[in-house]
């Protein structure tokens, strides 16, 4: 079995990186390979003091050199920064896989899409402007779009990397500084990602990274009196106590909370490419993805047969380490399986049937966190697994019988974040895609393989505020209005 422990000298620093210098903390935190269950490595452990000292370093950059760096060497120092990426890939993406046990065609997939952020955020620094607006003759009236400052960015262990790459990259192209406090389950590929910036010269303050626990260093961050705009992707439980300290401070907000998506399948799809697709939507990350297709929708016509076909496919997909290459990997923590498990175990003594479930490699490790894929049918009304986001490679099937029913049972949900579509027929293609309440429809496909150019963001439960594609970068600026009366 491949050792489960990196080589040391691929490691970040057992440290936080505050206004330029990594610092140690008194406490560390264990971090393991949720693929053996076993130790990885340790983190900082960072408190409400240097909390503080982040906060404090990153509003010392606004007014230092950063401030004299223009738009448009902001956007050569991101494109500089995604051709280093790049060129560390392998380094990182052994970090990912250890660290969150997801396969490694995966982590080296996500290191290309962080590096991908920072390249299309490189060419949108010096194109986002304001506008001049007409008004009375004695006057010009224009807006300008200014970066927050400090920006506080919680981000999630589910897809480090990736997630680091949509919010720092467009934060700092916009010329905010950043105060990012990582999960504490995954964390080393950020460490890395940081270790890089300082490597290629970003003035020391403007990217700060405090790892630790949610409940110290988050909440003292979210908390945080000088800090100036915070996005926050979790869970939806999480991001509502964030928003609320967020809100005494009255401090803007990006919330990005997760979904439980629905994909629809028609009798007139193309289920050659389209039940590939569902599968994949449901178990890449093994399930543990935000805009994760974790309900099936299918049309009563079809549906025997999509059945027939979704269990050869469930019971050919294979769990092992991430550097096996396998279908699904570990989920993150023996506390995320236990979650799941007993959800599932709910579901099935209230009678929902499991009707396929993928198998554990031969010789896999038996202390990994592993959850088979398993596919859900004859689901009661309103039953808590198509309801509440499961986090793990579990495809709920519900049937339907015409459109205006598919439409009803895709919005019956206080999510909505992403949707997919599957029909030929033109005018429902267009008509789902303006009744569905998400943020994100795909017709005919799922997900558009990652789409950093897409503006991506929820409806209801599963927040607001938009990241990704150019919104992203309107999100990270505010608007200020000059009205110059010249007679
Ligand atoms: P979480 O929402 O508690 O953690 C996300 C981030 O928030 C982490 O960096 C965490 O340290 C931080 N955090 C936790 N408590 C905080 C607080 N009081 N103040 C400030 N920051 C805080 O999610 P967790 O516990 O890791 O996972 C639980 C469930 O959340 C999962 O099963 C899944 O359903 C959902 N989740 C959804 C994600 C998504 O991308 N949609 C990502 C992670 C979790
Ligand atoms: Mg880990």
């Amino acid at each position: 079995m491949p050792s489960p422990i990196l080589p040391l000298d691929t490691l970040p620093p057992v440290a936080a990186l505050i206004g330029g210098r990594w610092v140690e903390t008194p406490q560390k935190l264990a971090v393991e390979a949720p693929a053996y269950g076993a130790a990885l490595s340790h983190i900082a452990r960072c408190q409400s003091a240097e909390v503080d000292a982040a906060v404090c370093a990153a509003h010392q950059a606004l007014v230092g050199e950063w401030f004299d760096w223009t738009a448009r060497r902001r956007g050569e120092w991101l494109a500089a920064f995604a051709v280093a990426v790049e060129a560390d890939q392998g380094r990182l993406a052994a970090l990912e896989c250890a660290d969150t046990g997801k396969p490694m065609n995966q982590a080296r997939s996500d290191i290309a899409a962080c590096a991908r952020y920072f390249r299309f955020y490189a060419g949108g620094a010096d194109k986002l402007h304001g506008e001049t607006i007409p008004f009375e003759h004695d006057f010009t009236v224009m807006t300008l779009r200014e970066p927050y400052g400090v920006c506080a960015q919680i981000i999630p262990w589910n897809y480090p990397a990736q997630i680091f790459g949509r919010c720092v990259a467009a934060a700092l192209a916009t010329g905010n500084t950043v105060v990012l406090k990582p999960a504490e389950q995954a964390c080393l590929s950020v460490l890395r990602l940081a270790e890089l910036a300082v490597e290629q010269g970003l003035p020391p303050g403007v990217l700060n990274v405090v790892p630790g626990l949610g409940s110290e260093a988050g909440a003292a961050l979210a908390a945080h009196p000088d800090i100036d705009h915070l996005s926050f992707t979790g869970s939806p439980e999480t991001g509502t106590r964030v928003a609320q300290v967020a809100a005494e401070q009255h401090v803007p907000t990006t919330m990005e909370l997760g979904g439980k998506s629905p994909q629809l399948l028609f009798d007139d799809a193309d289920l050659d490419v389209a039940l590939p697709a569902v599968v994949r939507g449901i178990i890449q990350n093994a399930g543990q993805t935000c805009s994760a297709g974790s309900r099936l929708l299918v049309q009563e016509e079809i549906a025997e047969r999509v059945l027939r076909e979704l269990t050869t496919r469930f019971e050919a997909l294979c769990c092992d380490v991430g550097e096996a290459d396998a279908d699904c990997g570990p989920l993150i923590s023996a506390a995320q399986k236990s979650r799941l498990e007993e959800r599932l175990a709910e579901a099935q003594d209230s009678g929902v049937r499991v009707l396929a479930r993928g198998y554990m490699a031969e010789g896999a490790s038996t202390r990994g966190h592993f959850v088979v894929p398993q596919l859900l049918t004859e689901i009661p009304d309103g039953h808590p697994v198509l309801r509440e986001e499961l986090f793990g490679p579990v495809l709920a099937v519900q049937r339907f019988s015409d459109e205006a029913e598919a439409l009803c049972l895709a919005n019956d949900t206080d999510f909505g974040l992403c949707a997919g579509v599957w029909t030929q027929n033109g005018g429902r293609q267009l008509r789902l895609a303006r009744g569905i309440c998400s943020g994100q429809v795909f017709i005919n496909n799922y997900g558009a393989a990652g789409g950093v150019e897409l503006p991506f963001g929820g409806v209801g439960r599963s927040g607001h505020g938009r990241e990704k594609g150019f919104e992203g970068l309107r999100s990270y600026t505010r608007l200020k209005t000059v009205a110059l009366h010249h007679g």
